[in-house]
Formats: C-alpha cells, structure tokens, sequence
C-alpha cells in the first residue's frame, strides 16, 4: 500500500519530507539508540539535503546517533562530481555533526564488485540477526523517466542474493558501472520516501502506482516495504 502526496511548491515537498526524516529520527533513537538513513543520488534530492542541513532540521535530528547510507552508487571516487557520495557531503554532510565512522559510503573508487561485497560487509556490522543487512529506517528513492529507481534498470533481474550488488547501466549519460541494494534491503524498511519532481515524470508515476504489474520493467514496482510504509512525494 502506498500514499501519494502532491506539492503545489517545491519548498513545501522539501519540508515534508526533511519533517518525516526527522519524526522518524526523533523516533528512532530513543526506541533502538540508531537512525538509520539511506540517500539516493541524482538531482532531485539535493534540495532536500541542503534542507535538513539547516534549522530547525539540522537541530532536531540526532547525528552523533545517525548512520548514512546509499542506496546506490556509481563507481568513481568519492571526489567526482558524478559521485552520489560526493553530491550529499556538499549538500548536506560537510555541514552536520555527524561522525565520519557514521557514515557508510560505497567505495566508489574500487572495482564495482568489490565495491560491492564492501559494502556488504559494512552493512553486516549493523546488521539484525534476521538478516545480513540492518532494518532502515528511512529510505531515499528518485525515480528516473524509465521507471528506474537506485540503480535497478527496467531488465535487471527480479530476484537478487545479498545486501547489494554490481551493476552495469546506460541512463542519462550518467556513469554506467554501479552498486545498488536490492529490492530485500528497500522492502525492510521501516519508511520508503519516492522524491519525484517534474512534470516528466507524472506519467511513469501513474505507471508504476496504478498500471498494471510489469516489474520486470518497471523496476520502482519491486519496491513494496513488508512492514513499512511507502510515500511518493511528487512536485510538478
Ligand atoms: C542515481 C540515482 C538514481 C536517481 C534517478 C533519478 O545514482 O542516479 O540513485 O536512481 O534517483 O536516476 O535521477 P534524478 O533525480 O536526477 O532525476
């Protein structure tokens, strides 16, 4: 089941969604001592980075207890414009108090992979016992205009083993070689935001929400938490 929320402006789906991270934060903590937040890359985020970088958000939010992750990345080092780690540490991390161990980046530099089974590793360290992988909290989705969302691309293969994954991709001129979580690690958790603006984009929204079951090529459809909730945030 998920909700579809619309924005007649940009700052109020910002604020939205930088106040639903922040309940879930504020939450969080003093439920399990942990924030747990994965970030998406692209363009659409940013505004929203640079939002929860500021008052009353960047107060509000725990980030001594908060751990960033991605859910996904491409694979060049950390220092590239293309980088999506590069593109929340200028938007949002360089500006938090957050502690460099606290955040989980993919090693973008490394083969991807290797990158790959790093990152893994990573997330086995905050894992729960019920998977290899840590329950998040919060998680982070664009959505681009052919129906993909992180790194998983209409063709991908439905079923996955592990926490995340190599991948190779052709989207938008963008860096094809890729890690991304799989749909296991999005569907465990506790709140998935879909941040889409632009009036591109309405049709695949209505595609992927009430047209008929095509995940195989419409990746964003394999996202469906188990027991969590799922929101689209959509800006015109
Ligand atoms: C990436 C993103 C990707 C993105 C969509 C939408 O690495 O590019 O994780 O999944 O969310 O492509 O991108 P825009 O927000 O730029 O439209």
């Amino acid at each position: 089941m998920s909700t579809l929320h619309t924005f007649a402006t940009l700052a109020e789906w910002v604020d939205f969604a930088a106040e639903r991270i922040a309940s879930a934060a504020e939450w969080a903590v003093p439920q399990r001592g942990r924030f747990l937040l994965a970030l998406s890359g692209g363009g659409t985020p940013r505004p929203l980075y640079e939002r929860l970088a500021s008052e009353p958000f960047r107060g509000r939010i725990p980030w001594a207890k908060t751990h960033i992750f991605w859910a996904d990345e491409r694979c060049v080092p950390p220092t590239d414009p293309e980088s999506n780690y590069h593109m929340a540490h200028e938007s949002l991390l360089r500006h938090v108090p957050i502690p460099a161990l606290n955040i989980h980046r993919v090693q973008g530099e490394l083969p991807p992979a290797t990158a790959a089974e790093a990152y893994c590793a990573d997330l086995l360290t905050l894992a729960n016992a019920e998977y290899s992988w840590p329950r998040l909290d919060v998680v982070i989705l664009g959505m681009g205009t052919d129906g993909h969302t992180a790194s998983l691309f209409p063709g991908s293969p439905l079923v996955y083993s592990g926490a995340a994954v190599p991948v190779t991709a052709d989207y938008g001129g963008r860096p094809a070689q890729r890690v991304t979580l799989t749909p296991a690690v999005f569907n465990d958790a506790r709140l998935v935001l879909f941040l889409i603006t632009g009036a591109e984009k309405m049709a695949m929204v209505t595609a992927v929400r009430q047209g008929p079951p095509q995940p195989l090529q419409l990746p964003a459809q394999r996202i469906h938490p188990t027991h969590g909730e799922l929101l689209w945030l959509v800006q015109e």
